[in-house]
């Protein structure tokens, strides 16, 4: 089940008076500031833009419609105010507000002008890459469940970038388009319910992915695991009546001596806490603990979809973290992959449990790098809110490649420190480890959990418990970090 809306995107050099579309998109700074497009149609209609500019505050994100300019061949013109801000929000803030006007007006295709506005230092390529992005985020709808099928589709299906159409502008809308269809379905895969959106059905996913997209795909069950020896993954799925999955899928873009990039994946179909029960308040939310293998498999498809030259291997373990008779107590001790014995205090600490072994069983392509992806921590949205992505890494050469990539996509990060003196909190007397490190410091005791199962690989976490869904009125997945790990491995491969 997945819905790309049909909006199409192409690159084609136009002048804005004469563009032949239903609405030529203009911008206008604060105080009122043509750019040079909206100057055009300025002279072309003899100053009625200006004239017009006393109806737009140019506050960003304010728009204003005008209709039959003199002078200019499209019937609608929508003005969009740019705003103060640093150029890369205004930018980003101007393209969603005028995604959100033409959603509102049902046009049904546009010539968005304000992607020739110089952005920073942001070369041109970053413009297309984010007016895809943004347009297709304002379009992006989850009504399959919904019954009433009389709420119409949104109307716009063309979306011309007036641009000279350079072969680095062209790869760049093949990359966004690719993204935003990895985002959409990272999207669509956390806003399942948690009784459709089971360890199962990601597993078939992830195998219909790899049918469409020629990759090799490989699942490994409950008696798999069982000889491999992953006790921790196993103690989190002993109550669930849903068989636990581990999911490798491997994507392989570039020749076969490139190290792959290994992304690992929380894949939590639905976390009641285990006995640790969660309190019943938002616990619906919890469907959303598997967000990190949403956008891993969100991530490996934009890859697989633009071709792109790199390596990547999905690792996914996935189950459900159940009550029951047959759950795991507080104080049972499990044999991780690695051979580590933890003591499990808390079993809502489950996250790091399953990732651990997912880890460990990572080490075996040899990955040049491995990023695990999770919503492993309510500590995370304490210290970082729901603006940044938390980082964690064992080398600090990835961190910031990580963090640039971040920025590139402005799906940004914020590093955590992972020093050994946070270690000790882990201190059990019965086992190796304890699951827990206490309320201190949360996310990154959950991190240094982790740390002890990548010693010997180039390895970084990132915590999106805050970043991967928005609560409230606007609940639901955001897709996050898709956009980010795209670029990374796109940087990584030496893409710009
Ligand atoms: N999936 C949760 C993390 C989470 C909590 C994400 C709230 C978003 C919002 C994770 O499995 C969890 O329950 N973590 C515990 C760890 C604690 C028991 C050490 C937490 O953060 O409370
Ligand atoms: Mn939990
Ligand atoms: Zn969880």
């Amino acid at each position: 089940m997945r819905y790309f809306p049909p909006v199409e995107f192409s690159i084609k050099a136009l002048s804005p008076e004469t563009a032949q579309a239903g609405c030529v998109v203009l911008g206008v700074h604060q105080g009122g500031e043509l750019t040079a497009a909206a100057r055009r149609v300025d002279q072309a209609s003899k100053g009625a833009l200006k004239k017009a500019l006393r109806d737009i505050s140019g506050r960003s994100g304010s728009t204003l419609l005008l209709r039959d300019l003199p002078g200019v061949a499209a019937e609608r013109v929508l003005l969009i105010g740019l705003g103060e801000k640093t150029a890369e929000a205004g930018y980003r803030d101007a393209v969603r507000a005028a995604a959100q006007a033409l959603k509102e007006l049902g046009a049904k295709d546009a010539a968005l002008f304000l992607v020739d506005m110089k952005v920073g230092s942001r070369p041109l390529s970053w413009n297309v890459r984010h007016a895809v992005l943004g347009v297709r985020d304002a379009f992006y709808r989850f009504d399959q469940l919904k019954s009433d099928k009389k709420a119409p589709a949104p109307a716009l299906a063309q979306v011309i970038l007036p641009l000279s159409p350079k072969a680095e502008l062209k790869n760049a809308l093949q990359e966004a388009v690719a993204t935003a269809d990895g985002s959409a379905l990272a999207k669509t895969l956390g806003n399942l319910p948690p009784n459709i959106c089971t360890p199962a059905y990601l597993a078939a996913e992830a195998e219909k992915m790899a049918r469409e997209f020629k990759l090799k795909v490989e699942v490994l069950e409950r008696k798999d695991m069982e000889k491999l020896g992953m006790g921790a993954l196993l103690a989190v799925a002993r109550a669930s009546h849903q068989p636990p999955k581990l999911i490798v899928l491997k994507y392989f873009g570039a020749g076969k001596n490139n190290k792959p990039i290994a992304l690992v994946g929380k894949d939590i179909t639905f976390d009641t806490g285990g006995i640790s029960l969660k309190p019943a308040g938002e616990m619906d939310e919890m469907k959303f603990d598997m967000s990190g293998a949403g956008s891993v498999l969100g991530a490996i498809r934009a890859l697989a979809g633009m071709k792109a030259p790199v390596n990547v291997i999905g690792v996914i373990p996935a189950c459900e973290n159940m009550p029951g008779g047959a759950a795991t107590k507080p104080g049972d001790i499990a044999t991780s992959l690695s051979g580590q014995t933890v003591e499990i205090l808390n079993t809502d600490a489950e996250g790091r449990l399953i990732l651990c072994d997912a880890l460990t069983y990572a080490a075996r392509f040899e990955p040049d790098t491995v990023i695990d992806i999770a919503t492993l921590t309510g500590a995370i949205v304490i210290a970082l809110g729901h603006v940044a992505t938390g980082l964690f890494a064992n080398d600090q050469k990835l961190a910031d490649e990580i963090r640039d990539a971040a920025d590139d996509a402005w799906d940004r990060v914020w590093q955590m420190p992972l020093w050994e003196d946070y270690q000790e909190q882990l201190r059990s007397n019965f086992a190796d480890m304890a699951n827990i490190g206490g309320r201190p410091g949360g996310s990154i005791t959950a991190a240094s959990f982790l740390a002890r199962f990548t010693r010997k690989m180039r390895w970084a976490h990132l915590d999106i418990a805050g970043t991967a869904w928005k609560s409230g009125r606007e609940k639901g997945s955001t897709g996050r970090p898709v956009p980010l790990l795209v670029r990374y491995a796109l940087r990584h491969a030496g893409r710009k």
